[in-house]
Parts: structure tokens; sequence; C-alpha cells
């Protein structure tokens, strides 16, 4: 398998003690910390706004990827980008006007990256793949974390690969929901760059060694 970027998502973690995982993750060979920001409209359910964000900046090392699951993001972009954010990746469905909210990330000094709900065709990307850093495939609903893989999301993974191919585009494609280390291997054959992983990493007795197991390393 080729080794993955990981970005453990800090969704599932125990909030009491967000600090001992930031600490954890940046002693570890994640990638980039995945930030899941929702707001009880675009998906079922509400994480945590600007206190946890501030909170997350003074203490992580590494990079941060905000994934927006809230509607309308082009009204908090501005906010969320003092919190040296490095991806801020919204919703093709939550955004009327994708092209231009990707614009706004970019002129914010943050990479783009978009996201798909399981059942959103792929067509949506097609004029705007070239100005995207990232192609965040969901392979669960959003809004919660621990749900199970949704299988078609293979095709779509290779369907995409196809399309950044074809259109000589540099997004990397990203993969979110229900990744462990059963499935991280066909995920990553169909054509992931890399996955994000919440439950699997933070439900372990030991995050670090989940991080690199999903990285192909052996314990
Ligand atoms: C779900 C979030 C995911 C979630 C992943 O809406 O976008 O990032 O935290 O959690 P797991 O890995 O448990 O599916
Ligand atoms: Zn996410």
């Amino acid at each position: 398998m080729k080794e993955p970027l990981v970005a453990p998502s800090i969704l599932s973690t125990d909030f009491a003690h967000l600090g001992r995982t930031l600490a954890t993750v940046n002693e570890s060979k994640a990638d980039w910390l995945h930030v899941d920001v929702m707001d009880g409209v675009f998906v079922p359910n509400i994480s945590f706004g600007t206190p946890v964000l501030k909170a997350i900046q003074q203490h992580t090392k590494k990079p941060v990827e905000l994934h927006l699951m809230i509607v309308q993001p082009e009204r908090y972009l501005e906010i969320f980008a003092r919190f040296n954010i490095s991806q801020v990746t919204v919703h093709a469905e939550a955004c009327t006007h994708l092209h231009s909210v990707v614009q706004q990330i970019k002129r914010l000094g943050c990479k783009a990256g978009v996201a798909l709900n399981p059942h959103t065709p792929l067509g949506c990307l097609e004029y705007v793949i070239q100005d995207l850093d990232m192609v965040c495939l969901m392979s669960v609903n959003p809004g919660f974390g621990g749900q199970k893989f949704i299988p078609q999301t293979l095709d779509k993974i290779s369907r995409l690969r196809e399309l950044i191919n074809r259109k000589g585009a540099a997004a990397l494609i990203e993969v979110d929901g229900g990744i462990n280390q059963t499935n991280v291997t066909e995920v990553v054959s169909a054509g992931a760059d890399a996955v994000v992983a919440g439950s699997s990493v933070f439900d372990s007795s030991d995050p670090r060694q989940a991080i690199a197991a999903l990285k192909g390393e052996q314990s």
C-alpha cells in the first residue's frame, strides 16, 4: 500500500482532555489535524466553534484542516481564518456560489478543499477542480463520528482520480468517515491520498500507534 496521509479527527476525542489529545497528535505521525465544525443545520449535530478553535491553535503543532459542515460558510471564513488554519474544506452542497467561496478561501491565505456528501455526483467539480487543493469524499453521511464506511465510496474515489487526471488537476483526494485499519488499504488502492480517522484513532488505547498503523506501519 502507498503510505496515505493521515488526518486524525478530534470529533470523537474526550473534550475534557483536549490538551492531552493535541499533545498526543503532536507526537504522532499525523500529517494534519482534521477539525469538524457543525452548525446543527447543514448536519443534524452541533460540534464547536471559535473558543475551541482558539484552544486548538494554541496547542497544536500540526497544520489544521477545518471541515465546515455549515450552511453559507462564506459568512464565517474570515473569522475562522484568524485561527492559523492551513486549509478550509467547505461542502459543495452548502455553497450556492462554490467557485466564489473557493476564491475567497484562497484570498484569506488558506488552501481550499471541497467536500461531497455520499450521494453528491462528482460532476459538480468539473469546472472547479483545477482551483482546489483537495477534494474530501464523505464516506459516511456527515454529522457524527463512529459510523460505518459506505462501500460505494471506493468507485467514487477511482472516478475522482480519473477526473483529476483528465483535467490535469493537482487536488489531493481525502476520504472522511468510517476509516479503520481494516479498510484503509482498499481506500488507498482505489486512489485516495489522505484519510481522516476519528473513532478508530481515539477509541484506541494507543492513538499514536493507531495513526502509525493507518500509514501501514506494523507494531
Ligand atoms: C463526520 C466527520 C468526520 C468524523 C470521522 O461528519 O466529518 O470527520 O469525525 O469520524 P469516524 O472516523 O469515526 O467516522
Ligand atoms: Zn470531517
